[in-house]
């Protein structure tokens, strides 16, 4: 709706009262926690037995568990998102990881969620990860609306020495702001970014908002001449795993969730809890059974980090605040990553500045504030799981429907992967107050089995979460509504920004450290 400056004017005359409860009321503080690769049977309150993660599993039942929540299949892809409220496709990031020596990033005309809450007087942090560009320091994080930045521009590191591996290139990568932080070598990376979020809390003068973004290491592999990194004391705590590999990760998991209880315990400490929104999430699915040589887990969902399957883009998320209303639940409501940026400047009542920023422009995603805090159903109805042309794969969810069309790596990541070194099973994982619940497994090969590659796959995850019946030939007109849905979104993809890597920013150019280079 468009209201003249002049009726605007009139209405702030008549009612000046509703400028000042506004100024009088101190926004909330926005935690934004994001773990790497964290799948979605990783977290206890989806019913990970293996893997107890008390300090996540507190506030999410607190708070709002978000089970209905999709995320994008890979890092740089979900991080646009969130910070911009955009879909890849509207982005250029719907194609493949930012490489090191690529000469792009996030597009600098992109208005990002710091950016924004700079309008309401934030100040804004990050600390760890980046991945959104740096080979220019124009994109990098403290050009995009963060006051501050500790933490790496990859997109992923070496826990312990902080050097990253891409390919045949190798360099450090730790930045404390632009400097290179060469100090903290031999100190775990989870351990160092949960006491630089301590820190930021503890010093944050509380007569401003602040905004936190820490978006972990955790539990994303190392490089991978060594890439499952934890410390002694968390490895200790699963003797019960008898796969190394889903032991080293489940130490991994443990760091990210005494995390959590720190960056909570900080905010009680300060009193900023009262007034504190923190969201929890994952940036994709989980990379199991060795995918990216991690063993994540996605259990009982298909597939894994990188596929549309829901294992890829089902997310482990929650919400929580107390000046959320309708708490302690598991929520069901339709969200997408994109939905953080418009719900969280709801919920420091600038939702305004969307649309007096970016009118020619507009975000994907949808403010969820009001429907999570009142528990109504969301406005959401739809989620675009990606379209990519360059690797051919396209799915969309509408309602209760799912349509996949191609999947990645030819289909070698296209199954179930049950967590390695226990023997799980369908009944002891509905105990869990968030676990989905599967039909029974069709034999592969039978003809409702999906077979991406010949053609498209419909399926009802009302009833059938874990992918496994095929109903593409039983509902041809849902499947032809999915698919002129699909087409629409389709004619508005713009081209991927991706770019071919150039030798100048090779690290062994910069003194063996990632750098600027342009
Ligand atoms: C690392 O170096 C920085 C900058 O000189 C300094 O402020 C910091 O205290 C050092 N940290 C450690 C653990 O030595
Ligand atoms: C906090 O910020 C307010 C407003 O800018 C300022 O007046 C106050 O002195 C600051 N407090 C500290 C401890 O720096
Ligand atoms: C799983 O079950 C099999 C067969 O009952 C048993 O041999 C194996 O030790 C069990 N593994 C674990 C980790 O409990
Ligand atoms: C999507 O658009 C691309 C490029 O315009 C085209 O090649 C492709 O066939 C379209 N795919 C679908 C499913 O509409």
């Amino acid at each position: 709706m468009y209201i003249p400056r002049l009726v605007l004017g009139s209405i702030l005359y008549f009612f000046p009262h509703v400028v000042a409860e506004r100024q009088a009321k101190q926004r909330p503080n926005i935690i934004l926690i994001v773990a790497d690769d964290l799948g979605w049977n990783d977290v206890s309150f989806h019913g990970s037995q293996q893997i107890p993660t008390p300090n996540i599993d507190r506030l999410a039942r607190q708070g709002i568990i978000l089970n209905n929540y999709y995320v994008t299949p890979i890092c740089t892809p979900s991080r646009s998102s969130l910070l911009t409220g955009k879909y890849p496709i509207h982005l250029g990031t719907q194609h493949n990881v930012l490489n090191g020596v690529e000469p792009w990033g996030l597009g600098l005309e992109e208005i990002t969620l710091p950016q924004y809450l700079k309008k309401g007087g934030y100040v804004n942090h990050i600390v760890g990860k980046w991945h959104l560009g740096f080979f220019s320091e124009n994109y990098l994080p403290t050009n995009r609306g963060f006051d501050s930045h500790f933490g790496y521009w990859l997109g992923h590191s070496d826990y312990f020495d902080h050097s990253g591996q891409e390919w045949g290139d190798w360099g450090l990568d730790l930045r404390n702001n632009l400097d290179v932080v060469r100090n903290l070598t031999g100190r775990y990376a989870t351990d160092l970014f949960t006491k630089r979020a301590e820190r930021i809390i503890h010093t944050h003068n509380t007569s401003t908002p602040l905004f936190l973004y820490l978006a972990h290491l955790a539990v994303h592999s190392a490089n991978e001449y060594d890439p499952l990194q934890t410390t002694k004391r968390y490895y200790d705590r699963f003797p019960h795993i008898k796969h190394e590999g889903r032991r080293l990760f489940a130490g991994m998991v443990a760091g990210l969730d005494e995390s959590v209880g720190r960056v909570y315990r900080s905010l009680k400490d300060r009193g900023m809890d009262k007034n504190s929104v923190i969201v929890f999430t994952t940036d994709n699915g989980g990379p199991a059974a060795s995918f990216d040589y991690n063993y994540a887990n996605n259990w009982p969902l298909r597939g894994v980090k990188d596929t549309l399957w829901e294992g890829g883009v089902r997310g482990s998320a929650f919400i929580w605040s107390p000046l959320l209303k309708n708490t302690g639940r598991v929520s069901t409501q339709l969200m997408h990553i994109s939905d953080w940026l418009p719900t969280i400047l709801s919920a420091a009542e600038l939702n305004d500045v969307i649309t007096r920023a970016d009118i020619n422009n507009p975000i994907d995603g949808i403010d969820q504030w009001s429907a999570l805090s009142e528990n109504t159903p969301s406005a959401r109805t739809e989620v675009l799981l990606n379209i990519d042309h360059d690797r051919n794969v396209y799915a969309l969810r509408v309602k209760n429907y799912k349509i996949i069309l191609g999947t990645t790596y030819n289909g070698d990541w296209d199954n179930w992967y049950p967590p390695e070194g226990t023997n799980i099973t369908y009944a002891s994982m509905k105990q869990a107050p968030a676990a989905v619940k599967c039909a029974p497994p069709l034999n592969p090969g039978t003809p409702q089995s999906c077979m991406p590659l010949k053609g498209p796959c419909l399926f009802d995850l009302a009833n059938d979460p874990c992918e496994y019946h095929n109903l593409a030939d039983q509902q041809p007109e849902v499947l032809q509504r999915m698919l002129d849905r699909l087409t629409i979104y389709n004619t508005t993809v713009v081209p991927p920004r991706n770019q071919p890597p150039d030798p100048a920013g090779k690290p062994e150019r910069h003194g063996y450290v990632w750098a600027p280079w342009k």
